[in-house]
């Protein structure tokens, strides 16, 4: 991670802004490829501040969830400061032991405290943006104590060599699971895809809304799939990652780091064939899933996708019909 210490000209903010984007972007997914990698329900800690026993798994969920809204009140601001946000990802990492993970949220987590809290403004220059950055920072405190308390329970309980859930070779190689991989990466790239054109029309509160339902629409559904791979015997997979001696993966490309559309017209029409590509993806798998449980829940992500196509096709051709919408 780049630093930035004197912030004296907007340039300066928005570049302070875009160097926590790209951190706070990497970390929205890093935690949840952590936590889909760890059982449910197995392994508690006592929550600081909530005062009470929390799941490891769904607390991490929880804080990669923070860490997307983080991202998107950054680009908001970058984009009202005439700055364009990035989409440039820093590098993730996987490891095998569920503990490593953990220490690796926390590192990044004080990593990223102290860019935030390290930021010196010249006196009376930003006053909101440093508020911004002074908030979010305490959000990060929070996170860096609970991944902490984590550790702290596990280590407690003689879990630190407990593994995160791994690929099985024979449940890889299955057509399902290859699909369910291709679905994975579409819905999370859908889903940016989105969440760029919410801060690109944030100040068309209607529009803006209504991609972002989407955009948690695709989140959910990368929820479920995450939870669909375990049943299928495999584990969410790390886009571009390389894996060392030690079973450590790294990416320093996780996701791609531009998405198509830079306007109202061009973005509303990326979006429709980008949903019917993933209607087709699920058509596909579903056409090997055998009636029960997975199926049921892949027929309501393709439902979903089915409404969102049709939801685009008409933003689209209300965008087209009205002069002036710029
Ligand atoms: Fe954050
Ligand atoms: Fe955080
Ligand atoms: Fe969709």
């Amino acid at each position: 991670m780049e630093t930035i210490k004197h912030i004296r000209s907007e340039e300066d903010a928005i570049k302070l802004m875009n160097i926590a984007l790209e951190h706070e972007w990497a970390v929205s997914f890093e935690y949840l490829f952590h936590a889909y990698s760890f059982p449910k329900g197995k392994f508690f800690y006592r929550d600081p501040v909530l005062k009470r026993k929390q799941d490891v798994r769904a607390q991490t969920i929880q804080i990669g969830i923070d860490e997307m809204y983080h991202s998107l009140q950054l680009g908001i601001i970058i984009t009202k400061m005439g700055g364009t946000p990035s989409f440039e990802t820093d590098e993730v990492f996987r490891y095998p032991r569920i503990i490593d993970n953990l220490e690796r949220d926390k590192k990044t987590e004080d990593l990223v405290t102290n860019l935030y809290q390290s930021a010196e403004f010249e006196e009376g220059a930003f006053p909101k943006i440093r508020n911004m950055v002074l908030n979010i920072s305490y959000d990060e405190v929070r996170h860096s104590d609970q991944f902490s308390a984590m550790m702290d329970a596990m280590r407690a309980e003689g879990a630190e060599d407990a593994l995160c859930y791994q690929s099985s070779p024979d449940s890889a190689q299955k057509q399902e699971v290859q699909l369910l991989h291709g679905i994975m990466q579409a819905e999370n790239k859908i889903m940016h895809r989105y969440l760029k054109f919410v801060i690109l029309f944030a100040e068309h509160q209607d529009l803006s809304q209504r991609l972002y339902k989407n955009a948690i629409d695709h989140m959910r559904n990368w929820d479920k799939n995450s939870g669909i791979l375990i049943k299928m015997g495999d584990v969410i997979r790390i886009e571009n990652a390389e894996r060392d001696t030690d079973g450590i993966e790294r990416s320093v490309n996780p996701m791609p780091s531009a998405y198509p559309g830079e306007d109202r017209l061009s973005a509303l029409e990326s979006l429709v064939p980008a949903e019917k590509s993933l209607v087709a993806q699920y058509e596909k798998l579903l056409s090997l899933v055998p009636d029960g449980e997975i199926r049921n829940q892949l027929e309501i992500h393709r439902g979903l996708d089915l409404e969102h196509v049709f939801t685009q096709e008409w933003l689209l051709e209300n965008a087209r019909k009205i002069k002036g919408l710029a």
